[in-house]
């Protein structure tokens, strides 16, 4: 039932992605893209989906959450917002380890979606993930929590999971 994951998380192209991105984040203050962060969406999803009663797949949710900031390196090498340069990505690892069109489009939608607040209260995988990739930061425990640039709204100043 995660075996495709488990297969994305052995990839050399995702392997490389994940080396460039922590090259570029060496001397990052801020939260890092790693994959403490990938797991804590990972789990914060999967567990909204139960609360929520949204019966959706987990491995589903563990693809998206692994592959949310994949393309973070582009953002550091050229400005590309890291949602979109996330995608092409995304797609390639999903095409090489057997994803549906279904669920590429589902797991898509919600990788270009996660800096989106409007979504944020849908009940589908796109919703989740916006909400668990906020909800990930431990702001309350941060070293760097008053220079960082998160509106205080945005900020996790209490334990909610
Ligand atoms: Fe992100
Ligand atoms: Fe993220």
């Amino acid at each position: 039932m995660m075996e495709r994951v488990n297969e994305i998380l052995q990839d050399p192209l995702y392997r490389t992605c994940l080396s460039k991105i922590a090259f570029f984040e060496r001397d990052r203050i801020f939260c890092g893209h790693d994959m403490a962060h990938f797991l804590d969406v990972a789990r914060l999803a999967y567990l909204f989906n139960l609360e929520e009663n949204l019966k959706l797949e987990k491995e589903e949710i563990y693809t998206a959450a692994l592959l949310h900031d994949v393309g973070r390196f582009v953002q550091y090498e050229d400005g590309t917002p890291h949602q979109l340069a996330s995608l092409p990505l995304a797609e390639k690892l999903m095409d090489r380890h057997g994803y549906t069109e279904e669920e590429k489009a589902r797991i898509l939608r919600a990788i270009e979606n996660h800096r989106n607040r409007e979504i944020r209260d849908e009940k589908s995988l796109t919703g989740i993930l916006y909400r668990a990739d906020k909800m990930s930061r431990s702001c309350f425990g941060c070293k760097a929590e008053k220079e960082c640039d998160w509106s205080a709204e945005k900020k996790n100043l209490i334990i909610e999971y």
